[in-house]
């Protein structure tokens, strides 16, 4: 297949024009919302319950620590770290410093050394006031010893079950500032918020009792890639899309966001969980959003959050018969012999089935793969499918969003020699190999010559030669320092995605079980014929 690079468009965001490669356009910073400015935050002390788990180690501590590298954190900056484990600064320091050497890079000694005595532990559980009492007097000594002005930043890296009484903990131990005071006090919170419609708003009814709403960040760390912020300069700063994104011209829309991976040691949390609600109700729905979303009317926060609550409050609700119609679900078997990854001309290792992975409990009937057919009953969208699927245990990770248009109505389409992949399409790739792709049609040179896909990419690789994105963790942080919440979800917009969700988990709960599908394919062949059935198919991913 012939392949055309795009140039690389003019750059459109941030305000800051910092020097690109050579030669090249000038690249202005997008670090901060899409559209936003590059600012550093206020002095503020950041405090991460469960500071000794596995998100603080991988993602969040890398993540401040490129911050910091890249002059993005204030001079006054201070980490307070919390766990129920007794341990005490010395020992979290080099906690720390571990993680960085494993997940991000051996931190130079000397500056490393500088840093590390912004880093304090407070011991204790949090259902234990003394740990919050402890607290207080720590983040009193940070403010004095690192001049954090009393601004506070509380990261909520815990399990589900110990939000609100985290919360509430913080509130009762006076921690929590009022917007009429001079200090900031904002929380984050990791999904998943709630099980369903009404834990979701048991927990945000929990949270507004302490902190005020637009103190409130819920993450959702797909927001933070650098592919979705694309997604909304895409379509609102360039003319061109805009009169096709619309149902006369758009066939179906297809989000895929599919992993490779199994359950790995997640089972305790997984099994209770399932595809649809770890990743269908937030990560896919939060793209839907930005796909269908209409222009907002400004690019502060509460706009783009309007717009896309418009949107998941179009979407009609499956019930009854429709949910067997048009949302299946599958769980993943061992591998085929002929199917088990192959690399490097050697047999891969075949993969257990989900039930045989370690702590899933016997018979399990929990979802490793599900799929939707959903609509978005407004103006623009009435009559267009948005095909939702995820899973784990598939062939690829790769995440992908393919605007498919109609086909052409004249017969020249007659003339299609190979039909794959499908002509006419649009396909946004969010990772890997991050990029847009337009998939169309051309003749194949000579006098008879028949007619044959073709494709022009835009790479990020190619197009911003040397520009790294940052990390999802790194931006979001650097937003909720700003206390900007563009990137995060709102109450509204988490329990309208729940009230889309939830009459699906509740039938799906009821009875039935998902379909086998052998590890290392693209699901169960229902998956296959939720969209035969309307005379489509999945689009191949490419990457
Ligand atoms: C998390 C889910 O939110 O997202 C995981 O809980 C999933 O089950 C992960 O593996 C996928 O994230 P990413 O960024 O690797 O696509």
């Amino acid at each position: 297949m012939s392949e055309t690079e795009l140039a690389a468009p003019p750059e459109v965001l941030g305000d800051v024009p910092t020097a690109g490669p050579q030669g090249e356009t000038p690249l202005r910073t997008p670090m901060v919302s899409p559209l936003g400015r590059a600012r550093i935050p206020e002095p503020l002390a950041l405090v991460v319950f469960g500071a000794t788990g596995d998100l603080m180690r991988r993602k969040l501590m890398p993540a401040l620590w490129r911050l910091k590298q890249e002059g993005m954190l204030p001079d006054d900056f201070a980490i307070v770290g919390n766990a129920r484990e007794a341990t005490d600064d010395a020992d979290f320091r080099e906690r720390m410093r571990g993680a960085l050497a494993e997940f991000a890079k051996e931190p130079d000694a000397a500056e490393w050394e500088a840093f590390s005595h912004r880093l304090r532990f407070v011991g204790g559980s949090t259902d234990d006031p003394s740990t919050f009492v402890q607290l207080a007097k720590v983040l009193g000594e940070v403010d004095k010893e690192c001049g954090t002005r009393g601004n506070r930043l509380f990261y909520l890296a815990l399990p589900p079950s110990v939000v609100a009484q985290t919360a509430e903990g913080l509130g009762r131990a006076g921690l929590v500032c009022h917007p009429e005071d001079r200090c900031y006090t904002r929380i984050i919170v990791e999904k998943p918020f709630g099980r369903d419609l009404d834990s979701a708003k048991a927990l945000n009814a929990s949270l507004l009792k302490v902190f005020a709403e637009p103190q409130i960040f819920r993450i959702d760390h797909y927001l933070g890639k650098e592919t979705l912020q694309n997604l909304l300069v895409f379509r609102f700063a360039n003319t061109i899309w805009e009169p096709l994104w619309q149902r006369n011209y758009v066939d179906h829309v297809q989000i895929t966001v599919s992993e490779t991976v199994g359950v790995e040691s997640r089972a305790g949390y997984y099994d209770r969980s399932g595809a649809l609600r770890d990743m269908i109700q937030s990560h896919l729905l939060q793209i839907l959003t930005l796909v269908a979303m209409e222009p907002p009317a400004s690019y502060d926060a509460d706009s783009i959050r309007n717009e896309k609550v418009k949107v998941l409050q179009a979407i009609p609700l499956l019930q009854g018969e429709d949910i067997d119609r048009y949302a299946v679900r599958g769980q993943y078997a061992a591998s085929e012999e002929s199917s088990a990854s192959e690399k490097d001309g050697e047999k891969g290792a075949s993969m257990p089935a989900y039930r045989d992975e370690k702590d899933v409990p016997e018979g399990s009937r929990t979802e490793t793969f599900a799929a939707l057919r959903l609509l978005v009953d407004n103006w623009r969208w009435a009559g267009v499918p948005f095909y939702l699927r995820t899973g784990k245990r598939l062939p690829a990770k790769q995440s992908e969003v393919v605007i498919r248009f109609r086909p052409a109505p004249h017969p020249v389409r007659d003339q299609v020699q190979d039909d794959t992949p499908a002509p006419n399409a649009l396909v946004l790739h969010i990772q890997p190999d991050e990029g847009i792709s337009l998939f169309f049609e051309a003749k194949v040179p000579g006098i008879r010559g028949p007619l044959r896909p073709v494709s022009m990419d835009f790479k990020y690789t190619s197009a911003f030669e040397g520009a790294e994105s940052p990390e999802a963790y790194q931006r979001l942080l650097l937003d909720a320092m700003l206390g900007d919440a563009t990137l995060f979800a709102r109450r509204d917009e988490v329990e309208a995605a729940w009230t889309l969700i939830t009459p699906i988990l509740q039938a799906w709960e009821a009875g039935g079980e998902p379909d086998p599908y052998p590890a290392n394919s693209w699901g169960p062949e229902c998956a296959t014929e939720l969209l035969a059935r309307e005379g489509r198919s999945w689009h191949e991913p490419t990457g």
